[in-house]
């Protein structure tokens, strides 16, 4: 049973409460990142909030110590529940964007291995565990790993255990369906199959229906 995840990249305030609004009562959590925030800024996670959902800010956070934990302030001090890290720029950086997460009273969640065909270059494989270990030594709280290949989060979930989450994009416009993975996951991550859907709600149940 996994939880529905909406990836809102939609652009400006009027459309991204449009779908925000339509979906009220089929979402567990909005994730929003850089399409949406750097067309509205941060004030739009006040008009997002209420939903009465958590806002989960997928930054994918990549650079020093210092600069993870000043995005982390803004972030949280926006009012989102969680952040989305990398953790590629290595353990300091990570343990960086955890502590200031869990400081501010947030969760986060480290991209492990990424859902589309480009991933297999860099972020996959004994890269992608390596991310897990880390993201579990951190402290963190959860990893995203791919709903299009099911397999390598069934593998990610083994090296993390049960008392992390999984998040789960690639499900909808990127191929993958609720039932690939929802044995593996917490949560589903959808966006375009949802909020370009000529009816985002109905959409949203079916996605939440099928995640369960
Ligand atoms: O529209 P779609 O359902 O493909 O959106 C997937 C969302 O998940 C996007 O916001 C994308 O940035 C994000 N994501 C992903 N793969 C990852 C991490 C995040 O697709 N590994």
């Amino acid at each position: 049973m996994a939880d529905l995840l909406l990836a809102l990249d939609v652009k400006g305030k009027a459309e991204a409460v449009r779908v925000a609004t339509a979906c009220t009562g089929e979402l567990d959590a909005i994730k929003i990142g850089y399409p949406l925030v750097l067309s509205t800024g941060l004030e739009i996670v006040k008009d997002l909030a209420k939903s009465e959902i958590p806002i989960i800010a997928d930054f994918k956070v990549a650079d020093i110590p210092n600069t993870n934990s000043l995005i982390c302030e803004e972030v949280f001090g926006a009012g989102c529940a969680g952040i989305i890290t990398h953790a590629f720029c290595g353990s300091d950086s990570l343990a960086a964007c955890v502590d200031a997460s869990h400081d501010h009273g947030g969760v986060c969640f480290v991209v492990c291995e990424m859902s589309h065909p480009g991933a297999l270059d860099f972020l996959s494989g004994e890269n992608a565990e390596r991310m897990a270990r880390m993201a579990k030594a951190a402290g963190a709280d959860g990893i995203i790993a791919p709903a299009t290949r099911p397999e390598r989060t069934a593998t990610l979930r083994t090296i993390i255990g049960s008392s992390m989450k999984i998040y789960s994009p690639g499900v909808g416009a990127q191929g993958a369906q609720p039932e690939d993975v929802k044995k593996y996951v917490d949560g589903i991550i959808v966006g375009r199959a949802i909020y370009e859907a000529a009816d985002p709600k109905a959409a949203a149940h079916e996605f939440r229906v099928r995640a369960r």
